[in-house]
């Protein structure tokens, strides 16, 4: 599956001296990175449950809670909580020389033209 990812690197700097919540933007896309105990994720930037930025969200005992109706999703796996039946998507990031790099899945349209 790791053939149909494409790496982008990411733009700006990324802050590797505290935990936060904020949007990133990388391919034409608006991302959101986590920093958490010094585990950084990033996933998708819209809540699938009515559409929360959640790059405005927080952190809690490694879930990111959504700012809306507080919906909480695993910073690892994108898992939601039991009862909300859920979930978002999660997207590899790596380091390499220094620089990080976003994996992002080719979209129909960069396989069937790329
Ligand atoms: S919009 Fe995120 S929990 Fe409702």
């Amino acid at each position: 599956m790791d053939d149909e990812l494409v790496w982008h690197k990411v733009p700006s700097k990324i802050d590797e001296s505290r935990d936060y919540v904020k949007a990133l933007h990388v391919a034409g896309k608006k991302l959101c990175i986590i920093r958490e105990n010094g585990v950084m994720s990033v996933t998708s930037s819209r809540c699938p449950h009515a559409g929360a930025d959640l790059t405005h969200g927080w952190c809690e005992d490694g879930k990111l809670i959504c700012p809306f109706h507080r919906h909480r999703f695993d910073i690892v796996t994108g898992k939601g909580d039991e009862r909300q039946g859920n979930y978002i998507r999660m997207y590899p990031l790596k380091k390499e020389d220094g620089e990080y790099y976003v994996g992002i899945k080719k979209s129909l349209w960069d396989k069937i033209f790329g």
